[in-house]
């Protein structure tokens, strides 16, 4: 049958949506899918109303897309889609939300206070460690992303963070390496490194500098690969993720690991990091994508 390829949106992460939908689309139609693109953007409901397509690959990132309400309204609508389901994509759309389960279950993730006011700032400096990262909850793509030393720039990051989600989450800074593990078919594909010259992977690391380096092999010991990507799948299965995803996870100074969160609709442009982790899997653009699909069918 066809496939949509839904990218774009309304969301803050709509131009790196639209990107990674291209690629999705082009890998596709080279794997002899009949597949195009579709930008949405508007009413998600007037989309799925007359589908013109038999089964969607989601591509698209942040709030809309990503958080489980098309999820929804493709169920309803009976309309097969790529990636997780309604409950696993709004959880993990909210990074706060998404501690509290990795708490709840034992799994390691950077101590962390909910801001919701700015006169919490004093009891949040009292309970966690400077430096701390300041994020709006919902948000992807490190965007409103802070790294603070005082409680003058917590309040300001909070003001920052709230402008992109009023629900802000503050956590102790994890000095790093940053490793990420790319989610295939409920499974961990090989580990990749980042570094970067920037504070964090920031959105300008990640999309525009040219100075950010990812290590594949990662260059961790095997046995440490092995630890983190165990640690990846269990976060992935706690929140309840379908078919592929990609986890975050941050290494301190003693050589512990600490999850930061789950991505459901993970980056697929040329850069991104799941396809690279695909590649030194010996699995191409195409073969991936296709693999994505498949888990659609019944
Ligand atoms: N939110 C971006 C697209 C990512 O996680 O890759
Ligand atoms: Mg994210």
């Amino acid at each position: 049958g066809r496939v949509a390829v839904f990218m774009g949106g309304d969301s803050a992460e709509r131009e790196v949506s639209l990107k990674s939908g291209q690629a999705v689309t082009r890998a596709l139609q080279e794997a002899g899918v009949d597949a195009f693109a579709r930008d949405v953007s508007g009413c998600l409901l007037d989309t799925v109303k007359t589908p013109d397509y038999d089964r969607v690959f989601i591509a698209l990132h942040g709030r809309g897309g990503e958080d489980g309400t098309l999820q929804a309204i493709l169920s309803q609508a009976g309309i097969p889609y790529t990636g997780s389901e309604m409950l696993a994509s709004a959880l993990a759309m909210d990074k706060l939300r998404t501690k509290f389960v990795f708490a709840g279950c034992g799994l390691p993730t950077p101590a962390f206070r909910a801001m919701n006011r700015e006169d919490e700032a004093g009891a949040i400096v009292a309970d966690l460690r400077f430096p701390l990262s300041v994020k709006p909850s919902r948000e992807g793509s490190s965007i409103g992303v802070r790294k603070v030393h005082t409680r003058d720039e917590l309040i300001a990051a909070y003001r920052d963070a709230a402008s992109h989600d009023p629900l802000v989450l503050v956590e102790e800074w994890i000095e790093g390496p940053e490793y990420t593990v790319s989610i295939l078919q409920d499974k961990a594909l090989p580990v990749i490194g980042l570094s970067t010259d920037h504070d964090f992977y920031d959105y300008d690391a990640k999309y525009l500098a040219d100075d950010t380096r990812y290590q594949v092999p990662c260059g961790l010991d095997e046995w440490q690969e092995a630890l983190i990507q165990n640690l990846a799948v269990e976060a992935f299965r706690v929140i309840g993720g379908r078919t592929w995803g990609r986890v975050d996870i941050m290494e301190d100074r003693e050589g512990r690991f600490w999850l930061l969160e789950v991505n459901t609709v993970p980056g697929m442009t040329d850069h991104s990091l799941v396809p690279m982790a695909a590649q030194a899997a010996g699995i191409g653009m195409s073969e991936l994508v296709v693999r994505i699909l498949q888990d659609t069918l019944p």
